[in-house]
């Protein structure tokens, strides 16, 4: 992404909160002029006022994007602030988990480019996965763009329809959370076998980034593979796996409800 363009349109940000203040970090790091960022923020963080972006200032009259990072329950409140910015070619880029595309149309008026975007928490430390969908006035560049600034937290995939947005919420979105429990239930189990609660969180901390690491590293081999590596036939890794992967009981049927339920609660924190 040309920075420099980029900064001489300006660029507003709606909410810098915790992914807010994640994607600015990363831009500014990539050459993005401080000066023209608009942040709108009723409370920014001590952080946020050291960057030297322009605070609660005046509006640049044709920002080259809009990003919305509000909290979904305070977009009513927080839109019209920037809904002066629809109908041109600024576009708005929404990082807001279970408000829909249309939510925005009717904001910012029909032809707006709007994309919406699905970060992760692991966007903190530059880890995440960002899956993004763009309406009928998003162009091929305006997608590169989102793609390009999504991308200083992590990866970025495209979707097909916006529909999906609601299964990767499930997944990606809502996935860490899944995996924090996974060391919460593998230190548990380390407790009940004797271990004490901090060796038992130490392990487990340690064994579930230590696999993420592997992952990551060996991006050649499927997960299976992986696993498979550390299954000697008639071992203790394959004990566990034989209860782990019970068809009816096990992991795979637990994970699959689970998923499913968040992606029905997206679907319905969508419809309001
Ligand atoms: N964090 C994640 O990992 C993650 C992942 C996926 C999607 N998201 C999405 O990202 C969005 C932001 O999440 P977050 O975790 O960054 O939340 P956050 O840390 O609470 O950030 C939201 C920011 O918006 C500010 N704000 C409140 N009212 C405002 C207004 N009227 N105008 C402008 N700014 C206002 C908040 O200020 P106060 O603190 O003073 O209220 C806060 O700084 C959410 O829609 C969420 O769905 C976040």
């Amino acid at each position: 992404m040309d920075m420099a363009a980029l900064g001489r349109r300006g660029l507003v940000v709606l909410g810098c909160g915790k992914m807010g203040s994640a994607l600015l970090a990363g831009w500014l790091v990539r050459g993005l002029e401080a000066t023209s960022v608009c942040v709108i923020d009723p409370a920014p963080s001590d952080w946020l006022v050291r960057q030297g972006v322009r605070l609660n200032d005046d509006l640049p009259e044709s920002p080259a994007v809009v990003v919305i990072a509000v909290k979904p329950q305070i977009m009513a409140e927080a839109l019209p602030r920037i809904a002066g910015f629809g109908g041109g070619d600024t576009l708005v880029l929404s990082v807001a988990a279970g408000t829909p595309i249309l939510r925005y149309e009717e904001a910012f008026g029909p032809g707006t480019p709007v994309i919406r975007a699905m970060p992760n928490t692991p966007a903190a430390i530059g880890h995440g996965i960002s899956a993004i969908i763009g309406n009928a006035a998003a162009t091929p560049a305006h997608l590169a763009l989102a793609e390009s600034l999504m991308g200083v937290v992590g990866q970025v995939v495209r979707l097909e329809t916006e529909s999906q947005i609601d299964a990767v919420t499930a997944v990606s979105g809502s996935g860490p959370a899944y995996v924090f429990h996974m060391v919460e239930a593998l230190a548990a189990a380390a407790e009940r076998e004797g271990l004490s609660p901090a060796l038992a969180t130490r392990l487990a901390r340690a064994t579930v980034s230590g696999a993420g690491r592997l992952l990551d590293a060996r991006t050649e081999d499927t997960p299976a593979t992986l696993r498979r590596n550390v299954t000697s036939p008639g071992g203790t890794t394959e004990a566990a796996l034989e209860v782990l992967m019970d068809e009816a009981s096990g992991l795979g049927s637990l994970m699959a409800r689970a998923v499913r339920r968040a992606r029905e609660r997206s679907e319905e924190l969508a419809r309001g």
